[in-house]
């Protein structure tokens, strides 16, 4: 594939000014859309973003999927939660429960009713390839929270979007493998901080 060096263009500037270090505090896991969607331009900005992340041995091994098509998003959604079922029922840990209980309430949308999702994907093999991804989604995210939006991963749809049927549907080779499923949206409102555990030194030397 063609490489090019890239700056952020002109109209991919962050319209909220705000430094990394703000992004990385100010990043919350939001599971509440207003509905609007988001456009083009930006969704490049944010696969700019992450397509920025190091990457081991340079590799560039991310590939991305870009869903916004809302039929598609409530199908996928249904398809998951009926896969959490089933595999919930096999399993008897307090996370197949809380899974369980999640799912089944009425109203719950596996991706909260956010406009886009984006899926980043590998056809790579490879100690790093999954670190890769991730850290092109958590730039990702950043990206966006500067921009003002919201942003979540969803970990619950890998294993549906890593079936033949999904991969067909979304005309994604079968050799490709979900790695990162993240929806973005312009927020309902706020969303509060979680708290976090402080980071445990086990040596310093
Ligand atoms: C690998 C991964 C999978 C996740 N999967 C889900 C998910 O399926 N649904 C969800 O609502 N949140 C999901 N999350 C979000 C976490 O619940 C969230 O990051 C955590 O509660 C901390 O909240 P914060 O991101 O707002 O700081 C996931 C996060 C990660 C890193």
């Amino acid at each position: 594939m063609e490489k090019v060096m890239t700056k952020p263009p002109k109209a991919a500037q962050p319209e909220v000014s705000m430094s990394a270090m703000d992004a990385i505090y100010h990043r919350r896991s939001v599971r509440d859309y207003a509905p609007r969607t988001i456009g083009q331009a930006v969704i490049r900005t944010l696969l700019d973003a992450a397509v920025h992340a190091p990457t081991a041995m340079h590799e560039e091994p991310c590939s991305f999927a870009v869903i916004q098509d809302k039929n598609l998003l409530n199908r996928l959604s249904d398809s998951v939660k009926e896969r959490v079922r089933n595999e919930a029922r096999a399993s008897d840990s307090p996370q197949a429960k809380h899974s369980l209980d999640l799912v089944n309430k009425p109203d719950f949308h596996v991706f909260y009713n956010a406009g886009t999702l984006i899926i980043i994907y590998s056809t790579f093999q490879g100690p790093f390839v999954a670190a890769d991804c991730w850290l092109a989604a958590e730039n990702l995210m950043l990206a966006a929270c500067a921009k003002g939006l919201g942003t979540c991963v969803i970990g619950f749809a890998v294993s549906a979007l890593n079936t033949l049927e999904w991969k067909a549907e979304l005309k994604i080779p079968p050799e490709m493998t979900a790695i990162a499923p993240i929806i973005v949206g312009v927020p309902a409102g706020e969303t509060p901080p979680v708290p976090r555990k402080r980071p445990e030194i086990v040596t310093w030397k």
